[in-house]
């Protein structure tokens, strides 16, 4: 698909009538109403825990067409925080007590982990083999959980630690983590595509200690690579071509940015390269190529989409 980096873009959301709880880095979070939140997803793009001036034109879009089928793909594992979609850029969820913990599943040796096992050979407290290579396939995925950090950098930690923040329920998460992992895996294999690692965020509410919130899948909580690609690269030791935000990470990093101060302006390519990315994880899960709402992301369609349920429910 030939993605028009003018295409216009959603970078906050302004939904009348609403209480807005909060501005995340991606999604905006209102009250739907008790017990009900309704999640926006923009067109915002974070590295480094940093937002961009720039939007990724159709990202909001990807995000939550991909988190759906991801949630409709996973039912049978753990339940999730879904309930509808009234706009193609919004969610309307079950509000929970998010567990403090991020869990990161990993399936290749690659970035902080890489970093984290070259330095003490071990990742998150999990002793790796000697002489692993970067990139190289894990022989079985691995948890390594992190604190959500409400400001700054989340925190790696070990699963002991993990355990005593979440309480018993821990053992469920990782078990369930790694369900999800293979099942993503598996269906980016129908594909030729293959999960390097994700991240998911899980809550409670009432009688349910279990339920997969947040996105899921997603191209801002994973990373993906072609099985081919990856093969090549990791025989040739080059990197292969991430399908995921590691190109404007390498845009900013190559300017000097590591996540002080403002991050750079996005030239055309890599607003583009980022958009086909989005879309790109969409049909890598589900083998199907996103067809694109008629009208873009305004505040308008989305308050009149959510006016439609609002009457209905
Ligand atoms: N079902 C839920 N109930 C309450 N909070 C949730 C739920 N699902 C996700 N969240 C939280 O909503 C926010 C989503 O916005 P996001 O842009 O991802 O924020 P962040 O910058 O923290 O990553 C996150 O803080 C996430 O933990
Ligand atoms: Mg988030």
């Amino acid at each position: 698909m030939k993605i028009d980096p003018n295409y216009p873009t959603l970078r906050e959301s302004n939904i009348g009538g609403l209480e807005l709880i909060k501005r995340g880095k991606v999604r905006d979070v209102y009250r739907f109403d008790e017990g009900r939140l309704f999640f926006v997803t923009t067109d915002r793009i974070s590295t480094h825990d940093v937002v961009y001036k720039d939007c990724i034109p159709h990202k909001g879009f990807g995000l939550t067409q991909t988190t759906i089928y991801a949630f409709n793909n996973t039912e049978d594992i753990v339940e999730n925080h879904f309930l509808k979609s009234p706009d193609p850029n919004a969610m309307v969820v079950l509000e929970t007590e998010q567990y403090p913990v991020e869990v990161i599943v990993r399936g290749i040796l690659t970035g902080s982990a890489w970093r984290a096992y070259q330095k003490d050979g071990e990742v998150c407290g999990i002793k790796l083999p000697k002489g692993m290579k970067k990139n190289q396939k894990l022989d079985k995925p691995i948890i390594t959980p992190s604190t959500k950090a409400e400001t700054g950098h989340d925190v790696n930690i070990t699963g002991s630690r993990a355990r005593e923040l979440v309480g018993s329920v821990w053992d469920e998460i990782e078990k369930v983590a790694i369900e999800l992992f293979e099942r993503g895996d598996y269906l980016a294999s129908k594909q030729g595509g293959m999960l390097a690692d994700t991240k998911f965020e899980f809550g409670k509410r009432g009688k349910y200690d279990l339920i997969l919130t947040d996105e899921a899948l997603t191209h801002d909580s994973s990373r993906y690579l072609n099985i081919e690609d990856w093969k090549t690269s990791f025989e040739g030791e080059t990197e292969p071509d991430w399908i995921d935000k590691q190109l404007v990470r390498n845009y900013s990093e190559d300017l000097g940015f590591t996540g002080d101060g403002e991050p750079p302006i996005l030239p055309e390519q890599i607003i583009t390269g980022a958009a086909i990315r989005v879309l790109e994880v969409y049909h890598l899960l589900s083998g199907e190529e996103l067809e694109l709402p008629e009208e873009p992301p305004t505040n308008r369609r989305i308050a009149r989409n959510l006016r439609k349920v609002v009457v209905k429910s």
